[in-house]
């Protein structure tokens, strides 16, 4: 039975291979898996094939996923050397940049100074820069935050001196933001033996002192949690060179409702992580009349009977509490009691980016939308 009512979740980071990646996931299997993780808006990394790094390829992909979604998409554009002169084309069409600034499944990567340079020189101010920086690259970021003055979002933050690093530079009143996965959460290196490929991502899983620091930082540091679901099918896990990347968008909400019961963090505090900062951070707009339903006395254990194509998770055999019942969005209810219940259709992408419909997004969501209902 539904006994809290929660906002629509907000997804700053999920993959959704398209295109050229649609055998592990495609635009109506990756949003019905957030529909069913109780997520109504998600935004989508570029590093497909090819990359979202072209005004070509950019607009094509949008003009796909207007056809095939089932909640609100945005589209991240992929910062690249060979396609600077192109960055303020593609920001008409992006809800913000993503520049790698590590190694990770994918070809986009940013090595060289001089491109990064271009980058924060080229993007719109008022759109976010998101960085996938690890270790000492959370200090190039950092620095560039400082030099251009201008905010950056540091993606899945995973190692103590990560957190503590931006902690120290939020203090000094730099304009950055950060979020953290669920399984950086709830898994470490001892999990990612018991799992083998399917406990590898990048950033890979960390000690205990690690995920102890997170959770220490999730009242303060922390501005969102973001599933970072990078589904790759069974066969490409268990391959001879697995790619890295874990499913997360039907377990992250379940898992940190969990840790609500276990009086690990608030609601209040889940609902900020999840939709409120998330929203404000991106400037994304409003969405009326939309909120989940959830069961919080409903207590499973995770298996790999999911939506999302690559079917499988690392939380497979986990006991959690909290089950997403209904999802209403816009008025229209479009998940009910595990039943994705409306076609494929264009729901809403792309407006979000538009530059007047930024300005108009409030900057947090209202009071009346974020009220629990406890029945
Ligand atoms: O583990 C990861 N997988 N980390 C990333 O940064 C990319 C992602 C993917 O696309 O599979
Ligand atoms: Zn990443
Ligand atoms: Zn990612």
């Amino acid at each position: 039975m539904t006994n809290l009512i929660l906002p629509g979740l907000v997804d700053v980071h999920t993959h959704l291979r398209v295109p050229g990646g649609e055998h592990k996931e495609d635009f109506t299997t990756g949003t019905a898996a957030a529909l069913a993780g109780g997520f109504t808006t998600i935004l989508a990394m570029p590093n497909t094939t090819p990359p979202l790094a072209t005004v070509q390829v950019l607009e094509e992909t949008r003009q796909h996923a207007q056809t095939a979604i089932y909640c609100d998409v945005g589209l991240f554009a992929g910062a690249s050397a060979a396609h600077l002169d192109q960055l303020p084309y593609l920001a008409t069409y992006a809800v913000g940049l993503k520049i790698y600034l590590n190694d990770t499944f994918g070809l986009l990567r940013v090595d060289q100074l001089a491109t990064l340079q271009a980058c924060f020189e080229r993007w719109p101010r008022d759109k976010m820069i998101a960085l996938h920086a690890e270790g000492q690259s959370i200090a190039v970021g950092i620095g560039l935050a400082a030099a251009y003055q201008r905010p950056v979002h540091f993606c899945h933050v995973s190692r103590q001196e990560e957190i503590e690093l931006i902690a120290m530079a939020k203090r000094q009143g730099l304009p950055i933001t950060c979020e953290v996965t669920p399984h950086h959460l709830f898994l470490t290196t001892a999990d990612a033996e018991r799992l083998g490929s399917l406990g590898d991502m990048r950033p890979k899983l960390a000690s205990p002192a690690d995920v102890e620091a997170l959770w220490a930082h999730l009242n303060t540091t922390i501005d969102c949690i973001a599933t970072d679901h990078a589904p790759h099918t069974l066969a490409e896990k268990q391959s001879a060179n697995p790619p890295p990347g874990v499913p997360g968008l039907e377990t992250s909400l379940p898992l940190m409702l969990t840790a609500v019961k276990e009086k690990r963090l608030t609601l209040d505090r889940l609902i900020e992580l999840m939709a409120t900062n998330p929203r404000r951070i991106y400037q994304l707009p409003a969405q009326p009349d939309t909120h989940i339903e959830i069961d919080t006395a409903a207590t499973y254990t995770i298996t790999n009977n999911l939506y999302t194509k690559c079917g499988w998770t690392p939380f497979a055999g986990m006991t959690v509490s909290g089950q997403v019942k209904r999802v209403v969005l816009r008025g229209i209810v479009l998940f009910e009691d595990g039943q994705i219940l409306a076609q494929p259709r264009l729901i809403k992408c792309g407006e979000q980016t538009s530059p007047t419909s930024l300005k108009e997004a409030p900057a947090v969501m209202g009071e009346g939308e974020k009220r629990i209902l406890a029945l």
